[in-house]
Order: C-alpha cells, then structure tokens, then sequence
C-alpha cells in the first residue's frame, strides 16, 4: 500500500470516530470518506438527476392517480362501481372479489389503514377540493359506530372487555360475519383509533369542523367510537389474539406496538374531551405496562437475533423464524411522524432492530422467491419483492407456496424514504456501528473501513451521496412493484414467485394504499432533499 493512501486511510478512519478530531474540518477526509462507498453505488451520485428516474417518476404520476380511484371505488357511498345498498356508505371493502378468494367483506384492519391514507391526503391538500374525501372519512367513521356495537362471534359491545370489538371482519351491509374465523383479532380497535385521532389532529390542524350530521362533533367522535376502542385495549392488551394475517393465537409484535400507539393518541387527546382524570390515568398506566411487555416480557426480541421477532411462541416452538414483514407494518403504523411526537414509541424504522429486520427479509426473499433471482449480483443495493413472512404457504386462494406481496414490498420502500426523511429532518449524524452495519452492508464497503463505529455526519458529501443511494434503494422497491402491476394499474394481493403474474384478491384495497402511501412519502422525501440541495 502506498505511504500516501496509508495516512489518508488513517485521517479517514479517525474522521469517523466522534468527537470530530481538527483534521476533519477540510473537505479532504469527507471526498476520501466516499471511496468507502462501492464504485458502483457512486455512479449514482454522479448522475446528478439520479433521484428523477424518468420511467419511474411518469409510472407513479399515473399510479398515484389509479391507486387513489381503486380506493374509493372499495368505498360504499364514493364509489363508482357499488351504490350504497351494495356497500354501505364508509364500509371500505378489502376487494370485490367474492369467491376464490372471497374478500367482499369489511375488515377493521384494512378499513383502518386504508382510511388513513385518504386522511393523508386532505392534510396534503389542505382540505381544498377534497369534500367528497372529508365526506368519505367521516362516513366511515360513522359506519364504525354501527359496526362496533353489532354483537357478533367474538362477543358485544357492551361486555365488560368489550369483547365484541375484537371482531376482524364484518359483511358490507354492516351484518355481522357469524362463519368460523380467526378471532378475535385484537388489532382493530387499536388501528381505528389511529385513524380517526389522526382525523381529529387534522381538523385541530387547520381548524376545521366536522361536517357529518349524525357525528356532530369532535366530542362526540371521541366519546362514542374513540373511548370504546380504548377501553378495549386498556382490558384486553395482555391477552392472546390473532395476528394481522389472522393464522395464530399468540402475542405480536403487530398488534401490541400499534396498540401502544393507539394509547398514546388517546392520551393526548382524552384530556380535552374527558371529564374523566381518571380514565387518562388508566390510560397512561396500561401505556406504561404495555410499553415494558413490548421492551422486555413479550419477547420480540432474543440476544443473538438482530431482528424483531413477530410472533415469539412460533419462533420457541421452531416453526418459525419470527421474521416477518408485520413487524415493518407495525413500525411504520405507530409512528406518525406528522402528527406529534412519537419518540416515546420504541422501535421506528431508523432503529438499528428494524433496519435488521428489513435486511434479513431482503436476503431471505430474494433466494426464496425465483422472481426475485435476476435482481441478485448487479453490486448494487437492490430491492425485491417481498412476502409476508418466509414460512408462509398463503397463495391468495388456498394453500402451496407463499408469494410476494405488493403491500410488503411497498412497505419496504416506505421505510426507506422515511428513514432518509427522518435523518435529513432531524439533521442528525449517521452512526453505524456493529448493531445496524448489516443493513448498510451493501452501501458500505466495511472491509475498507476498519472500524466498528462509523460516523457520517450530517450533510457532508458522505452523508449526501448514502441519502442519494438510500433513496435509490426505496425506488428499486418500487420498481418491482411497476413491474407486476396490471397494465391498467390494477394491483391484487400477491404476485407469483416464479412468473411474477398477480394472484390472489384482485383490487386489494390495502395494496393500493400501501403503493400509495410509499409514493406520498417518496414525495416527501424528495422534496425535503431538494430543499436541503442534498
Ligand atoms: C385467509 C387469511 O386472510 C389469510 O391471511 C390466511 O393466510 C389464509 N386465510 C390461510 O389461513
Ligand atoms: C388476508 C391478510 O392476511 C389480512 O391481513 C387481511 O386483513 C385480509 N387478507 C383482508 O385483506
């Protein structure tokens, strides 16, 4: 090695250690620093215009547009396909499709987190030109107050634990499901909560009120369909129920971080409408006692795996790896980075737990899935599609083989941008060290970097060119996702893993909101590096 490269390698090493030592002050050590990234990968930094892929950019253009359509057209009262005695006004269905598979049905789920990307986009709107939307959302509200009082399988309304809201899914003509099912599901009330509180935050946010005649009011809203849902969870978090892919009794991860979101969003606005001390208090305890289950006795985590663990009892009993895109869900889903402050709610995406998990789910899935094989060994960091969880046999119509699915792999992309969004909005310095390195493994070339703490500070030439190439990686993901929609933009719920065809529930509701959602953040995203001029 020659003496020059020797001591510029030792500069650089040292420029990474904090506190910053004076010799990094020049830009020298930070043009070095980028010879760590591999060659490939800097490509992109050159190309200056690299984050405006073309072909990508006019596909979202249009999807977008598709996407948000095919959602409404799953909603009773908006949509251009059902009229209300088809689909009741705010049901939002998961997909038309009532055999192979029978999907025609409301569940509280998909209802909840479909909702919230309409929610998503009057704030982007600032509630102009939008009414049919702020009707949609109110009247799916209004929906969920006839539907949480149906007495059904899982129980009533009115139980002591209000065990009735544990009910995952229920006909379109709000008619209770009485067929055996999975359940009770315990992440429903949670994710209603969410939902709706966000909807609260957003009139507070540009002072608006509600304009649905039977709702009335924020007070109303918040007695009649938020408190209930609480309630549910403050009697019922500690219990086994079915998890979001509604195959399993247990504990998860899933159901228990959006509950604990769901008990922070009560907590910040139970006080302004309840007259009840007493209450917030609950709510703060079961926030407590629920936050320490997830931290420590639940155990989502082991020593020795660097991911969270979805569903423990299947990872003790061997059957499964815990490994799970329901743990990215589930990041993604309690922390809500525009409405509030949700550092108190552990495990966002920018952690070290959950970046593993995401890089584990890439290095399992792009082996598992042969779609997958023509993405492996360009040298660059590279999405592809992404299942449920490895074990799974689900086709989308009975079971063989698991397949990719659209919602996982969008939610990959997500992640990604709102981790870049996040470091660049908190102008934060990148640490990586040996808890998160895997993830960046393919960004890094570590064999180079002789450290095991590296530190790229923020806005640096470093810092800017792994930003770019992040952002690269959120947009591979959803290339895959370009690359298997339907020429019309349709999107079901799954594509094959050898052909890449889609297969399973057609018009998936969730899938289109998932892709939407990405795309919203890839938006964001974008524009917030621009303004940085990253
Ligand atoms: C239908 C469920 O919705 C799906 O998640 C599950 O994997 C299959 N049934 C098989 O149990
Ligand atoms: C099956 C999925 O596993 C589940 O999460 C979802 O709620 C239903 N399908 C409806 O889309």
């Amino acid at each position: 090695m020659k003496l020059v490269t020797l001591l510029s390698l030792t500069a650089v090493i040292n420029c990474l250690y904090i506190p910053v030592p004076s010799e990094c002050a020049g830009s020298t050590w930070l043009r070095i620093a980028e010879n760590y990234l591999p060659k490939s990968v800097q490509n992109w930094l050159t190309t200056t215009d690299s984050i405006r892929n073309s072909d990508l950019n006019a596909w979202i253009e249009e999807q977008k547009e598709v996407s948000f359509r095919a959602i409404l057209n799953n909603i009773g009262g908006v949509s251009e396909i059902y009229n209300v005695s088809q689909v009741a006004k705010g049901a939002v269905i998961a997909s038309p499709l009532t055999q192979k598979p029978d999907y025609f049905y409301q569940w509280t789920r998909d209802a909840a987190l479909t909702i919230k990307s309409l929610i998503l986009e009057i704030n982007d709107k600032e509630f102009e030109g939008v009414d049919d939307i702020i009707s949609t959302v109110e009247a799916y509200i209004e929906n969920n107050y006839y539907i949480q009082r149906l007495d059904n399988k899982s129980g009533k309304f009115n139980d002591e634990n209000k065990d009735g809201l544990g009910e995952p899914k229920f006909l379109v003509n709000n008619k209770p499901f009485d067929k055996h099912w999975g359940r009770p599901q315990r992440d429903g009330p949670g994710l209603r909560v969410i939902t709706v509180v966000s909807y609260i935050n957003l009139l507070d946010k540009f002072d608006k009120g509600v304009s649905n005649e039977f709702l009335k009011s924020r007070e109303f809203i918040y007695h009649k369909i938020i408190k209930p849902d609480l309630v549910y969870i403050t009697r019922n978090w500690m219990k086994e129920g079915f998890d979001l892919w509604e195959e399993i009794n247990a504990h998860h991860f899933f159901t228990s971080i959006t509950q604990l979101a769901a008990l922070k969003d009560g907590i910040s606005i139970a006080g302004s409408f309840d007259s009840s001390t007493e209450f917030v208090e609950t709510l703060k305890r079961t926030f407590e006692s629920l936050k320490k289950f997830i931290l420590s006795d639940a155990g989502f985590t082991i020593n020795g795996l660097p991911y969270l663990i979805e569903t423990p009892t299947l990872l003790k009993s061997g059957k499964r790896s815990g490994l799970d895109a329901a743990i990215i869900l589930g990041a993604l889903h309690s922390h809500n980075l525009e409405f509030g402050d949700f550092s108190d709610i552990p495990y966002d995406i920018s952690d070290s737990p959950l970046l593993n998990t995401l890089s584990a789910m890439v290095a399992d899935m792009k082996y598992r899935y042969p779609i997958n094989h023509n993405r492996i060994g360009f040298g660059n960091p590279i999405g592809v599609g992404l299942g449920r969880y490895p074990e799974d046999v689900y086709d989308g119509y009975g079971t063989s083989e698991g397949n990719p699915w659209f919602l996982a792999t969008a939610s990959a992309a997500e992640a990604v941008y709102r981790f870049i969004y996040k470091l660049s909005l908190t102008e934060e310095n990148l640490v990586i060290d040996t808890e998160n390195r895997e993830f960046f493994e393919d960004f890094i070339d570590f064999e180079t970097v002789e450290t095991d703490y590296l530190v790229i500070h923020f806005g640096s030439l470093a810092f800017k060119t792994l930003t770019r190439n992040l952002f690269g990686y959120s947009d591979s993901f959803l290339e895959v996702i370009k690359d298997h929609v339907g020429d019309d933009g349709s999107m079901s719920e799954q594509f094959n893993k050898y052909h890449g065809y889609m297969q399973g529930a057609e018009e998936l509701t969730w899938s289109h909101s998932a892709v939407w959602n990405a795309f919203r953040w890839r938006e964001k995203t974008e524009g917030l590096l621009r303004e940085l001029e990253f």
